[in-house]
């Protein structure tokens, strides 16, 4: 049984680590953005009562200080809870003052989400309509001649976003041919994919392929938002293949469902925008304080809350704006 406040505990997680962030935003230094957001992560859960199991994190234990995968997390007090987690979404996007990043974490009671290696997952995201319509093996146009019919409109009014890689030359091509627009990214497919799933966002589907950690925090967002996402790992580093035996899977060309990425029945899920985003403001510093824009969900039960929480430092001074 997960506790009824373990959610919000989880946004004050996010929270944290996307303020931590955020104050690097536009150094032109990914990596330390990375850094202190995953160390305000990782300091925020110590008050957190669960006991907690990352298995989607910063990397194996051997080559990450902290929020390793296999790491303990939490007071060690609660419920036992498998944690996904990507501090920050976005670390170029973050490091350029770009918009989309974001601080995000998932959990599930135990097993309930993939232990994805850190590889290359080919994605197909798309609002729930059109979840029966779409198939990962099926063609480009295909694909989005399904979109449009569920979403009841015409192919060239879709907006498809797609990760601005080389890697998806051929697949800009189809979707071009096919006469759907696009939106390239630059990066920031996780965010992509949750604006897919809500209606009036302008953005129908996200294609091409991303992180496999992405892959499935976006599941358990689409669990949520009864969206959906289809995966198949891509196999791109000679090293791929072992991160694949070690995690016990064997069937390289599988297709993932949403329900297999993400299975857990108490799914959460909470981000807290870094730069501001389709769905989520960024973080706003003033002079008393910090202003910070999350999204919490859970499956059990279904909501879906955005918070827009002011944090004020100097509490003789402060005035809240609307
Ligand atoms: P980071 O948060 O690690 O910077 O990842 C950003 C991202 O763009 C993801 O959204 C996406 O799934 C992945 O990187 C794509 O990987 P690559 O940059 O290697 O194409």
């Amino acid at each position: 049984m997960i506790p009824a406040d373990l959610p919000l505990e989880f946004v004050r997680v996010v929270e944290r680590a996307a303020i931590a962030a955020a104050r690097t935003m536009g150094r032109g230094d990914g990596k330390e953005a990375d850094r202190v957001a995953v160390e305000a992560m990782r300091r925020e859960m110590e008050s957190v009562d669960m006991v907690g199991t990352i298995v989607i994190g910063e990397g194996e234990r051997d080559e990450a200080p902290m929020l390793y995968i296999g790491e303990k997390v939490g007071t060690g007090h609660g419920p036992s809870v498998d944690i996904a987690v990507d501090p920050l979404e976005g670390t170029n996007l973050c490091a350029t003052g770009a918009s989309g990043a974001m601080a995000v974490l998932a959990a599930a009671e135990q097993g309930g989400l993939l232990h994805a290696p850190d590889i290359y997952m080919e994605k197909l995201v798309v609002p729930g309509a059109a979840r029966e319509k779409v198939d990962l093996d099926a063609s480009v146009a295909e694909n989005l001649a399904g979109i449009a019919d569920a979403l009841n409109r015409d192919v060239d009014d879709l907006v498809i976003i797609v990760l601005d890689r080389p890697r998806h030359e051929e697949l800009i091509a189809s979707i071009r041919e096919a006469g759907a627009r696009i939106r390239l990214i630059g990066d920031g497919d996780l965010s992509a994919g949750i604006s897919a799933a809500v209606l009036g966002t302008g953005v129908h589907a996200v294609m091409g392929v991303g992180g496999a950690p992405e892959g499935v925090l976006t599941a358990a967002a689409m669990r949520c938002l009864n969206g959906s996402i289809q995966g198949r790992l891509v196999l791109t580093r000679p090293s791929d293949a072992d991160r694949l035996k070690k995690m016990g899977i064997t069937d390289l060309g599988r297709v993932y469902q949403t329900e297999d990425l993400a299975p857990g029945e108490n799914i959460i899920f909470a981000a807290a925008g870094v730069t501001r985003g389709t769905l989520l403001q960024g973080i706003r510093f003033f002079g008393d304080g910090v202003r910070a824009h999350c999204l919490v969900m859970t499956t059990r039960p279904r909501q879906v809350r955005f918070i827009d929480a002011i944090h004020v430092d100097d509490e003789s001074r402060a005035a809240v704006r609307f």
